[in-house]
């Protein structure tokens, strides 16, 4: 199906990245963080009530995800990229995470849904500053100006970017395969892309070792690892070649 597409979608989730051990955002709360709750660390709210808290806990999360590294499954959905485009086909790869491991490996053509904690923002102009230095030596970090800077993910209650949901929908509604990678399939919108992919008539494809609400409805459902089964599929589609990152930052 990889080799025949002419326009691919890709969608992954915490899973994809879980053999670059990162923690998820359960796993993130443990230790120093266990004794706080999802709903002061992950909402408007909780950030308006706790700003130094909230951004130590962000920047704590961007330091480990700085540490990690792509893994095979990362570097191969990047071949996927490279091989479609080399052929001027189409590819998009829609994610939930916000690590920015994709675009490491190589990944151009990627919508970060929920945003990235390498992107923070201006409370209060919304102006937006990269590749800040980690750690901030003050939390919350400020503008030159002094007002606070956010971590740029979407919390809880807030809304995905509007571009962002409305690229998905366009190139979902054009697309003839589509993957779900490494997600639960339990978060809105991000849960019902396969059926809009399959309204639009194109094949869809499940890969995660557990079943998924999503499983059933599914053309195929690879009960596997995405690190274990990416650069297989990877390999029948386009034959052996290089993995390697393009031009990544590492
Ligand atoms: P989840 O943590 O809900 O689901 C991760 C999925 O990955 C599970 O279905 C696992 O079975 C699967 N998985 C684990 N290891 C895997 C591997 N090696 N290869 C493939 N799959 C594997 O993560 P998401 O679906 O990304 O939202 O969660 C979606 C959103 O819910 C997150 O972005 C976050 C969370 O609340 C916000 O922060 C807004």
């Amino acid at each position: 199906m990889l080799a025949d597409a002419r326009r691919v979608v890709v969608l992954t989730g915490a899973g994809v990245s879980a053999e670059s051990k990162i923690p998820t955002f359960r796993d993130a709360m443990e230790g120093l963080w266990a004794s706080f709750d999802p709903q002061s660390l992950a909402t408007p709210e909780g950030f308006a009530a706790d700003p130094e808290t909230v951004t130590r806990w962000y920047d704590f999360r961007r330091m480990k995800c700085r540490e990690a590294e792509p893994n095979p499954g990362h570097l191969a959905l990047a071949r996927i990229e490279r091989e479609l485009e080399s052929r001027s086909r189409d590819f998009i790869l829609l994610t939930q995470n916000v690590d920015g491991l994709h675009r490491r490996a190589g990944n151009r053509s990627v919508v970060e849904l929920h945003g990235s904690l390498e992107v923070w923002r201006c409370v209060e102009t919304g102006q937006e500053f990269r590749d800040l230095p980690a750690p901030f030596d003050t939390y919350p970090p400020r503008t030159d100006r002094g007002t606070m800077l956010r971590p740029g993910v979407v919390w809880f209650g807030e809304m995905l970017p509007p571009e962002a949901i409305e690229t998905a929908g366009e190139r979902l509604d054009a697309c003839d395969l589509f993957f779900s990678i490494g997600t639960s399939a339990t978060v809105y919108p991000a849960a019902g892309f396969s059926d809009l992919a399959r309204a639009a008539g194109a094949k869809t494809v499940e890969i995660n070792p557990d079943a998924t609400p999503a499983s059933r409805h599914v053309d195929e459902s690879v009960r596997a690892r995405a690190g274990a089964v990416l650069p297989q599929i990877v390999e029948l589609a386009f034959g052996a070649g290089n993995a390697s990152p393009r031009g990544g930052n590492g």
